[in-house]
């Protein structure tokens, strides 16, 4: 909860175009991420208490509310983890951070670069199983 409201707290009161924008994703992804990795062991585990009810976990994954959800997923661990990849260099290497700007742009390049065709694959599979003709 303390977590919740520093980061409402920090937003309002931080200003520093898209570092800060960055910075916010960056906590919304990794909190995202492991909330889903938390449901998600919970919802495998399920397989050990009753397979009916597994079984019905993994068919309501295959609704179009799931499918959205995996799509911001795919974004949030892709983003995290490029933007990660970025922080963690610049802290190891000072002498890097008057090349802070490069950095951000690098890595929002290689995030959209990684991003789009994978979510727009997911997207028209999706498309594809929910509206497509049935074979
Ligand atoms: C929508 C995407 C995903 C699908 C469909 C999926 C599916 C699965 C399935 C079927 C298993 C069971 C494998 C087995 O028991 O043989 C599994 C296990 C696991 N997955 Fe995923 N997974 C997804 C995303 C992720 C992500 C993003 C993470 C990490 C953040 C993750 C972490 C794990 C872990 C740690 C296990 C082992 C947990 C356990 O055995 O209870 N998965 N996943
Ligand atoms: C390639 C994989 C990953 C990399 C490179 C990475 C990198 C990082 C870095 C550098 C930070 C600190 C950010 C800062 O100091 O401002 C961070 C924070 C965090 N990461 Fe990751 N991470 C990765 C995967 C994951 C995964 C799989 C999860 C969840 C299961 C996760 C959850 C978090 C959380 C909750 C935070 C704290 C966010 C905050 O409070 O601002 N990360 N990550």
């Amino acid at each position: 909860m303390s977590a919740l409201v520093s980061t409402i707290r920090a937003t309002l009161s931080y200003r520093g175009r898209e570092g800060h924008w960055l910075w916010l994703l960056h906590r919304i992804s990794g909190l995202g991420v492991l909330l889903f990795l938390i449901l998600h062991v919970i919802g495998m585990s399920s397989a050990f208490v009753s397979i009916e009810i597994h079984d019905r976990l993994l068919e309501m994954y295959k609704t179009p509310p799931f499918a959205i959800g995996e799509l911001f997923l795919a974004f949030g661990l892709i983003f995290h983890a490029i933007n990660g990849t970025r922080i963690a260099i610049l802290e190891l290497k000072p002498e890097l951070w008057q090349k802070q700007q490069l950095a951000t742009r690098l890595s929002i390049i290689v995030v959209a670069a990684l991003a789009a065709p994978t979510m727009l694959i997911m997207a028209v599979k999706s498309i594809q199983a929910f509206f497509g003709s049935a074979h």
